[in-house]
C-alpha cells in the first residue's frame, strides 16, 4: 500500500504545480498581474520540489527516478541554493537584473547538464531513446550554461566588445559537428551492448567540453543590438534541456517546467526576432560572428543644448507629449517622478502617452514592469505598432534614456548593426527632448543622428535630476499650470 499511495500522491502533486506553473505564467502576460504571476509561479516550484522529496519514500524501485537518494546532501543543496538566490535576489539593483536572469538562466542548463551527466557516469544503459535523449539534453544544457555566462558577460560589462575572427563559422561548425561525433559514437558503442557507459568517461568528458566550448563561441561574436534574441534562445534551450532530463528521469514536474519554460523562451525568441526585424534562422546561421563594419556615418548638424526647466515648460503647454522611455530610466530610478511629472501634465490638459520598444533596456518588457511600477495606468503605454504613426502628430517626443530605439539609423545607414530594426519614429514630432547625462553611446555603440537633427534639443543630466527640475518649472507655472 505504502508503495502506492505516494506514487498517485506524487502524481498528483506534480499536477498541481504544473497548474501553478501555468497560471502563473498566464498571469506574467500583463504587467498589473505580474508580480503575483511570479509568485503564483514560485509555489508551483515549491510544490515541485516537494514532490521530488516523496521520491524517496515508499515508491517501488522501478518508479524511483534514482537507485539512490543523497537526502542530507539534497537538503543541504537546497538551502545553500535557495539561500543564496534569496539573498541576492532581495539586493540586487533593478538594472542588474538582466544579468541576474542569464545567470540563473544559465544555471538551469547547467542543472540539466548535471543531471544528465550523473546518468551517463551511472553506467545504466536503458535503451538508444533514452540515451539519445540524455545526450541531447546535455549538449544543449550545456551550450545554455556556457553562453549564458558570455551573456551575463555582455551584460553585466565585463566584456564590452564582442569578440570576433575570420573563420569564426567555419570554427563554430568544427565544434558542433565534433561534439555531434563524439555524442554519435557514444550512443553506437553502448548500443552494440559493448560497455556501459562508465568504460568511456573521456568520451562524456569531451562531449561535454566541445559543447561548453561551443556555447562559448556562439555567443562571443554577438553584438548589443542582437543580444535580446541570444537571452530569448538561451531561455528556450534551458526549457528544452530540463524538459529532455525530465523525460530521462519520468519527473513530471521537470517535463512540464520544462516544457512551458522552452515554448516561452521559443515564442519569446521569435517576438525578439520580429522586433529586431530578423527571421530566426538569419539569427542563428547568418549574422552570429558575421563582421559588420559600422563607419559610424557622416552625422550633420550639432547637439543644442536646453535647461531642463525650459523643455518642461514647453511640454506644459504642448497639446501631446509622447514619453520614449528606455534603459537610462531605469539607471537613474526616475519612474516615479516621471509619473509625478506625466499628471502634472495632464492636469493641465496635455495628453500624454508613453511609447514603448520591444528591445528598450535589457530585458523584455523591463519597460513596462518599470512603468507598472511607479503606477502609469497601462492604458497611457503603447507598444512600437500601436503608437509610430501617432509620433508625427505629436507636439513633443521626449526621449528619457533611451537611444538604439529611436536611432534613424536603423532605417537608411546598412552598414549599422542595427540596420531593419523598427524604432520608434521620435524624430518625427515637431519637437524632440533627449535626456541623457553627456555623450554616452547606446548598448549597440553608434552614434545617434537623431540628436543632430534641427528639432530636437539635448537636455543634459541624470533623468531623475532632469525630472526633478522639469518638475518644479511646471510646478512654478503655479495656477496658469492648472488653466
Ligand atoms: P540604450 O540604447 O542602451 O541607451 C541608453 C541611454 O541612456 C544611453 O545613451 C545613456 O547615455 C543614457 N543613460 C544612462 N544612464 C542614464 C541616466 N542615469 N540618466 C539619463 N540617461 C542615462 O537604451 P535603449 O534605447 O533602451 O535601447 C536598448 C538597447 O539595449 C538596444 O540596443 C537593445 O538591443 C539592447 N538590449 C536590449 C535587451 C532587451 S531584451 N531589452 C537586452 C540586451 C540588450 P549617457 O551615458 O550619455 O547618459
Amino acid at each position: 500500500m505504502l508503495t502506492i499511495i505516494p506514487q498517485i500522491l506524487i502524481g498528483a502533486i506534480d499536477l498541481v504545480a504544473a497548474f501553478l506553473f501555468m497560471f502563473g505564467l498566464q498571469r506574467m502576460s500583463s504587467p498589473v498581474t505580474a508580480p503575483s504571476g511570479i509568485k503564483v509561479a514560485g509555489i508551483g516550484m515549491l510544490v515541485a520540489v516537494v514532490a521530488s522529496f516523496l521520491y524517496a519514500f515508499g515508491v517501488d524501485t522501478a518508479a524511483k527516478p534514482f537507485l539512490t537518494v543523497n537526502l542530507a546532501l539534497a537538503a543541504v543543496a537546497l538551502v545553500i541554493g535557495g539561500g543564496v538566490a534569496w539573498w541576492v535576489g532581495r539586493k540586487v539593483a533593478m538594472t542588474a537584473m538582466p544579468q541576474m536572469v542569464a545567470i540563473y538562466n544559465g544555471m538551469g542548463g547547467g542543472a540539466a547538464g548535471a543531471i544528465a551527466a550523473v546518468e551517463l557516469f551511472g553506467a545504466k544503459y536503458h535503451g538508444t531513446v533514452q540515451l539519445v535523449v540524455t545526450l541531447l539534453g546535455a549538449l544543449i544544457g550545456a551550450i545554455s550554461l556556457s553562453g549564458s555566462l558570455i551573456a551575463w558577460a555582455k551584460l553585466d560589462g565585463v566584456l564590452k566588445q564582442p569578440f570576433r575572427m575570420r573563420g569564426q563559422q567555419g570554427l563554430n561548425s568544427v565544434f558542433i559537428l565534433a561534439c555531434l561525433g563524439v555524442g554519435g559514437y557514444i550512443v553506437y558503442a553502448a548500443q552494440a551492448g559493448a560497455s556501459p557507459l562508465i568504460d568511456m568517461p573521456h568520451l562524456i568528458y569531451l562531449f561535454f567540453g566541445l559543447a561548453l566550448i561551443f556555447g562559448v563561441l556562439m555567443t562571443l561574436p554577438i553584438g548589443g543590438a542582437d543580444m535580446p534574441v541570444v537571452i530569448s534562445i538561451y531561455n528556450a534551450f534551458t526549457g528544452l534541456a530540463v524538459g529532455l532530463e525530465g523525460f530521462v528521469l519520468q519527473n513530471p514536474a521537470l517535463m512540464i517546467a520544462g516544457m512551458v519554460v522552452g515554448a516561452a523562451g521559443l515564442l519569446l525568441t521569435l517576438l525578439m526576432a520580429k522586433a529586431m526585424n530578423r527571421s530566426v534562422s538569419n539569427v542563428l546561421f547568418t549574422n552570429f560572428g558575421e563582421i559588420v563594419k559600422h563607419k559610424h556615418g557622416d552625422v550633420k548638424g550639432a547637439l543644442k543644448p536646453v535647461e531642463a526647466s525650459d523643455a518642461g515648460i514647453f511640454m506644459r503647454y504642448a497639446k501631446e507629449v509622447i514619453i520614449v522611455p528606455g534603459y537610462g530610466l531605469a539607471v537613474a530610478q526616475g519612474q516615479q517622478k516621471l509619473y509625478e511629472l506625466v499628471k502634472l501634465l495632464q492636469a493641465a490638459g496635455v495628453t500624454v502617452k508613453f511609447a514603448i520598444h520591444p528591445v528598450a533596456g535589457r530585458m523584455p518588457g523591463q519597460m513596462d514592469v518599470l512603468l507598472a511600477e511607479a503606477g502609469v495606468p497601462y492604458d497611457m503605454i503603447f507598444q512600437l505598432e500601436d503608437i509610430n504613426d501617432e509620433f508625427a502628430n505629436a507636439d513633443v517626443a521626449l526621449v528619457i534614456g533611451a537611444n538604439d530605439v529611436v536611432n534613424p539609423a536603423a532605417r537608411t545607414d546598412k552598414s549599422s548593426p542595427i540596420f531593419g530594426m523598427p524604432i520608434l519614429n521620435a524624430d518625427k514630432a515637431k519637437q524632440v527632448y533627449v535626456v541623457k547625462r553627456g555623450q554616452g553611446k547606446g548598448y549597440a555603440g553608434i552614434v545617434n543622428a537623431l540628436f543632430y537633427a534641427d528639432n530636437c534639443n539635448m537636455v543634459y543630466g541624470d533623468a531623475a535630476a532632469v525630472l526633478t527640475k522639469m518638475i518644479e518649472a511646471v510646478r512654478g507655472l503655479g495656477s496658469k499650470a492648472a488653466a
